[in-house]
């Protein structure tokens, strides 16, 4: 049983294949304590760990006074106001204009399973797979109830959480924050792991020291942002890949954050991740409820590589929903990067044409076939294709490209409108904007007001009439700024500060109706790059576009802050032209195919223009491709060097679940002179199998040389030799299949 309650020590005790978490309950107060988190254990009775009989000050025996004990327990969901001077996971105000809140145990529920999160993004699991708990515990005062969920997978070691607060006064109560899950413990030098950024250079693996205080990431940008992802582990002084203890938190939503550790005057650490506060204010009716999005949590004792793999198979098996999620995906070919703008149907014809002799599958028209948009500053909202450009409509180059053999994907971005356009001449009280405060221009956009039934009714219905209008595979729903001027003509005055929540419901609506209504589509979501690269995002698509920097030395750090999380099946990556458009910078044909292979792989570039070489060369790209895709797709993902940190060279290996192929990607970035071969030391594979060792430069179109045969062991303690490659960004593909088969 993965939940027990052990009702002679009031305690609850979760656990996962190879962690524990136990919940303990006060016997005087109901206080809910959070007693332990990490590695399995087998006694149920941790009350010890709560410290409620330690006399707080000299010479003062502990007589359970609030103020004496609270700011030091370890709380399992902490209120606000009464007495635990940390930062609290919920605070309100009430009718009277109060802000303290207190829940207090109630009763609980154990179900097989797990229940939805109505209108929010959430993992699943059937009654084999997994237990929720269900802990009730009311503010008496209040009358507010919350529900703390926490479910609990049987073959991961994953703990999903959320939070429901019902109001059931008769007043309203206004809650100013609710976080998903907050957790207690004690520091054991552990350091903040956070990805941070900015556009083109998203998810960058972050590493500090933890000081007294608080500090962490976060959004106000109505979106998870380029700036920060959801994400934070606590990992322990020296963690590496293989060893260590992580502690991760990864909250599944895509709009305003928080993920924040404090660290209190008695060493202990808080961790709590949800909704932004900032831009916060929900009003609660009587009888209302509101669900706090979900918060997935992993514990590794054996490096930050178990947390990946576990969050990868989460993911994959738990979290993506549609049915491309275990495919191979047709290679695309966009034409963004080849044509921004300025294209027609003949152009991207003589694309398609040439795509499909190197092997290219789908072709996907970007941004710029609407209204009169030949710049970025016009037409949004606009959503009839503009037959200057087009001439013949849409139908007539779906039709077209189908017939030349190519699948066809489209851009489009619900979203948005611009100043110039009819949809805001005719309803410029559909954006997002303040009565008398002119509202910032973005990218030269403003954003619809989609908390507005109408509006995303509007928005839906054009993205639906197109995608109905002809044979369209492929969609690529974009968003290109984030949300200022919090204003919504439709709501009260109390309401404003739902907006940025609200919003977000009603994006997770409008593509819940997308994969509804086109439950083949291959959907792909994006926001000027990646920023909206977040789990709850891959509950509707089962690929994020990564980052408008296709350069192969930039994407090597962007994707391995990515990897860290998210399943390499899930990462939009592009082989594109060079000098590459955001950096200028010039690297190999071939690395720039090895990198892009670690995701959804495809072009973006115009392939018209490259030489016969070059197009020989995509050929024996998308060879690969069919290659190693299932592989790389389904496989357990390891981290033998990072980029990020040494700033010489890059290298991840993907190992098939059963361990008879791995494929290895290595880059040495800069050549350098007078150097040793690199010694490679192999993670994952079957210690006792013997793996024939085939080594593929980028700059070989030949197929796999270079046989060796080692033992698992060999490769894994003793590892292999990659002599220095000639020249700047180069990379080399090993692949590695068991010699007894
Ligand atoms: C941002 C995306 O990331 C790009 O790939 C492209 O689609 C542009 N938007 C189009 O405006």
């Amino acid at each position: 049983m993965p939940i027990i309650y052990d009702e002679a020590h009031r305690a609850f005790k979760l656990d996962t294949p190879h962690t524990s978490y136990v919940i303990a309950i006060t016997d005087d107060e109901g206080f809910l304590g959070h007693a332990y988190y990490g590695a399995s254990v087998s006694d149920t009775d941790l009350s010890h760990l709560l410290r409620i009989d330690e006399p707080p000050f000299v010479p003062s025996k502990n007589d359970r006074e609030r103020g004496s004990f609270l700011d030091s327990f370890p709380s399992e969901y902490p209120g606000n106001g009464v007495g635990d001077y940390r930062e609290g996971a919920v605070s309100v105000r009430d009718a009277d204009g109060h802000t303290a809140v207190s829940p207090l145990y109630v009763g609980y529920r154990i179900e097989k399973g797990k229940p939805d999160l109505p209108g929010l993004p959430a993992t699943f699991g059937s009654g084999d797979e997994c237990e929720t708990l269900l802990i009730f515990a009311d503010d008496r005062s209040l009358d507010l109830h919350f529900t703390l969920r926490y479910t609990v997978f049987s073959d991961l070691d994953v703990i999903a959480r959320s939070v429901i607060a019902e109001n059931h006064s008769d007043k309203p109560i206004y809650l100013t924050k609710i976080m998903s899950a907050s957790i207690d413990m004690d520091d054991r030098d552990y350091k903040m792991r956070t990805l941070h950024g900015s556009w083109a250079r998203e998810r960058v693996p972050g590493l500090a020291d933890i000081s007294y205080g608080k500090q962490g990431v976060g959004s106000v940008r109505g979106e998870s942002s380029h700036q920060a992802n959801p994400f934070i582990a606590l990992e322990s002084a020296n963690a590496t890949e293989t060893e260590g203890e992580i502690y991760a938190f990864h909250l599944v939503y895509s709009g305003n954050f928080i993920a924040q550790v404090e660290k209190s005057q008695f060493d202990s650490l808080r961790v709590m991740v949800g909704i932004n506060p900032q831009e916060f204010c929900w009003k609660l009716e009587p009888g209302e409820t509101f669900d706090a999005p979900e918060l997935v949590m992993t514990y590794s004792n054996e490096g930050r590589g178990k947390m990946t793999r576990t969050l990868h198979d989460l993911y994959r098996g738990h979290l993506i929903r549609s049915p491309h999620r275990s495919q191979k995906r047709p290679i695309l070919i966009n034409n963004w990067e080849a044509t921004y703008f300025d294209f027609d149907t003949e152009k991207l014809l003589q694309i398609a044409r040439v795509a499909k002799e190197c092997g290219i599958e789908m072709l996907v028209m970007d941004d710029g076939w609407f209204g009169h948009r030949s710049s970025d500053d016009s037409s949004l909202g606009d959503w009839v294709v503009n037959e200057n450009k087009l001439p013949g409509g849409l139908k007539y180059l779906v039709d077209e490209v189908n017939k030349i053999g190519l699948k066809f994907g489209i851009w489009f971005e619900p979203e948005m409108v611009s100043p110039d356009s009819d949809l805001y001449r005719a309803h410029p009280d559909w954006a997002i904007a303040i009565p008398g405060r002119e509202a910032c221009l973005s990218r030269c956009q403003l954003v619809l007001d989609l908390t507005r039934q109408e509006v995303r009714d509007y928005a839906y219905e054009s993205l639906a009439a197109i995608l109905r209008s002809a044979n369209i595979s492929y969609l690529k729903w974009d968003m290109n700024r984030q949300l200022s001027d919090l204003g919504s003509a439709a709501l009260p005055a109390d309401r404003q500060g739902e907006i940025s929540h609200r919003y977000m419901l009603a994006v997770y609506e409008m593509q819940e109706r997308l994969v509804h209504d086109f439950p083949d589509l291959l959907f792909e979501n994006c926001s000027g790059g990646g920023a909206r690269f977040d789990p709850g995002m891959l509950y509707y698509s089962p690929q994020i576009w990564c980052s408008d920097d296709t350069d192969a030395a930039e994407r090597l750090i962007i994707q391995e802050g990515t990897e860290m999380c998210y399943p390499l099946s899930s990462m939009g990556a592009h082989v594109s032209i060079c000098p590459n458009h955001a950096v200028g910078r010039v690297t190999p044909f071939g690395t720039r195919a090895n990198v892009a292979l670690a995701g959804t792989f495809g072009y973006e570039l115009d392939i018209t223009k490259l030489s016969d070489e070059e197009k020989s060369q995509v050929r024996e790209q998308v060879k690969l491709y069919h290659k190693y895709n299932d592989l790389v797709r389904e496989g357990d993902y390891y981290r033998v060097a990072s980029y990020a940190e040494n700033r010489l060279w890059d290298c991840w290996e993907v190992v098939s679940k059963d361990k008879s192929e791995a494929l290895v990607t290595y880059v040495q970035v800069l050549g350098r002179p007078n150097v040793h071969s690199r010694n490679l030391r192999l993670l994952g594979l079957d210690g006792s199998r013997r793996y024939r060792v085939y080594i593929q430069n980028d700059d070989s179109c030949q197929a796999e040389e270079a046989e060796e045969i080692y033992r698992g062991d060999t490769l894994m303690h003793a590892g292999i030799q990659m002599p220095p490659l000639w020249g700047d960004f180069r990379s080399a593909l090993i692949h590695l299949t068991a010699a007894d088969q």
